[in-house]
């Protein structure tokens, strides 16, 4: 033991001891959530260096330096990491979303930090190596096939039947998720598809381009599994159930946690450890998705990230008490992980949609939703004003805002989200067509 009173001559003899710092790469886009990883760095006594395309105003108080660079150029990335480590010791790098999976890992390689394999981190990245990886779990994943045109995707179509999904392996944030019903979807789906998967569409495109992956489509309920995998350890902290649209599927509910009995808990936690041990991810936190029915857990993927939607953020500390992006730094770090349930709650939210394109105004019906306390936070995701767009045009601007609440019965969570839908109501006005 080192007496007390030498450590505290010491701090005299060379001043405070330097602060560690935890290189970030990128924020999560909804303001909320990026915030909620910033603090959490600094509840544990970590600075933040954050590397990226941009900061936003609200994090500039909460980084000690930001050092912009275009992040999907790796070169250029890893040389900035490499220059940022000359000037702090990091304790760890971390990814917040899909897009810098690989990069973090590469990162963490090239600084000697904790991270996981480039292996690993591809199959994060692209649906069909994904699979590709996990075809030894047969039933557990849907028959799938990899297509680049129209003819392929007939071919394909053989194997895989109908109905199936088509999307591009190298999707996030459901765009571009095509629902095959009959052989007349097919050409439409495809001449979508070719205008999406293009980096013009979105610089989510930039790595895989037009390449998709076919799916048999999976029923049943569509859950999530959010947890931590640390030393090859998998945890899994909770499962949540979710309710996405009709026919794009866009999210528009989550509730933590699942309403399954314990019996499918425990085959989900089971299967669970299996995809991540298979896929070999390793030091991160992880969001699987899945569709729970008659033949038990189909694997939709798992990203590599913190879960969002405020999954992290808010529906997992208000359900269980444990704090989401704290074990994000402590994953990173190598700290051990506290993922200790203290209360068991139901926690939920309701995603407010636009009905239509146009503008924005705000959305209406919120003060008797701000009046019942089961409501814990309304945020707007896009400012009022914003012009929106509904998919396919667009697949990010559709919703606006989102309500969380809470509530010590599964049934009164319900009661509260299903109030939502009825009451707050987005208004859009919408854009005049020329010649009007
Ligand atoms: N094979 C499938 N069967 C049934 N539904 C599917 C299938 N594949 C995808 N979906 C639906 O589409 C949604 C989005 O698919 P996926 O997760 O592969 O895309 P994504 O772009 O990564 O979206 P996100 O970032 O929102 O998770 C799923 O959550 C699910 O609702
Ligand atoms: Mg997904």
């Amino acid at each position: 033991m080192v007496p007390l009173d030498f450590l505290i001559r010491q701090c005299r003899l060379e001043g405070p001891v330097a602060k560690r710092h935890v290189l970030f790469v990128n924020l999560r886009r909804i303001q909320r959530e990026g915030l909620e990883s910033l603090l959490a760095a600094r509840r544990l006594g970590y600075g933040v260096v954050l590397l990226g395309r941009s900061v936003p105003e609200f994090a500039k108080p909460l980084v000690d330096e930001f050092r912009q660079v275009d992040t999907y150029d790796r070169e250029a990335s890893l040389a900035a990491a490499r220059d940022l480590a000359k000037s702090y010791d990091l304790a760890g790098v971390a990814n917040f979303t899909e897009v810098d999976v690989q990069l973090v890992a590469a990162i963490a390689a090239d600084l000697g930090l904790r991270g996981m394999s480039e292996t690993a981190a591809l199959r994060a990245r692209n649906k069909y190596a994904m699979k590709e990886a996990l075809r030894h779990l047969g039933g557990v994943l849907p028959r799938f096939a990899r297509v680049t045109g129209l003819d392929e995707l007939r071919k394909a179509l053989d194997e895989v039947g109908l109905p199936a999904v088509v999307k591009p392996t190298g999707a996030s944030g459901s765009k571009g998720i095509f629902e095959l019903r009959g052989p007349a979807d097919l050409e439409p789906a495809m001449e979508r598809l070719a205008g999406i998967a293009r980096p013009d569409f979105d610089p989510v495109f930039r790595q895989f381009g037009a390449e998709f992956i076919v799916e048999e489509f999976l029923e049943g309920d569509e859950l999530s599994v959010e947890g931590f995998v640390s030393d090859g350890e998998v945890h899994v902290v909770t499962v949540t159930d979710k309710v996405t649209s009709v026919p794009y599927h866009l999210e528009l509910s989550h509730k933590v946690p699942s309403a399954l009995p314990s019996d499918d808990w425990a085959e989900i936690t089971a299967t669970t450890k299996d995809i991540v041990a298979g896929l070999g991810f390793d030091h991160c936190a992880f969001h699987l998705e899945a569709k729970w029915g008659e033949q038990g857990l189909r694997f939709i993927e798992i990203a590599a990230r913190p879960a969002g939607d405020y999954i992290g953020s808010h529906l997992v500390p208000l359900a269980t008490g444990v704090d989401y992006f704290e074990n994000v730094i402590r994953v990173a770090t190598g700290d051990p992980l506290r993922l200790e349930h203290d209360r068991q709650v139901n926690a939920g939210l309701r995603f407010v949609l636009a009905e239509r394109a146009g503008r924005f105004e705000e959305v209406g019906g919120l003060q008797g939703i701000c009046e019942q306390a089961g409501f814990d936070h309304v945020f707007y995701e896009v400012p009022a004003g914003t012009e929106v767009a509904l998919p396919p045009e667009n697949f990010g601007q559709q919703r606006v805002a989102a309500v969380v609440a809470r509530h010590v019965t599964r049934a009164g969570l319900e009661a509260l989200l299903d109030r939502v839908p009825a009451e707050a109501v987005a208004r859009v006005t919408p854009a005049v067509a020329d010649g009007e």
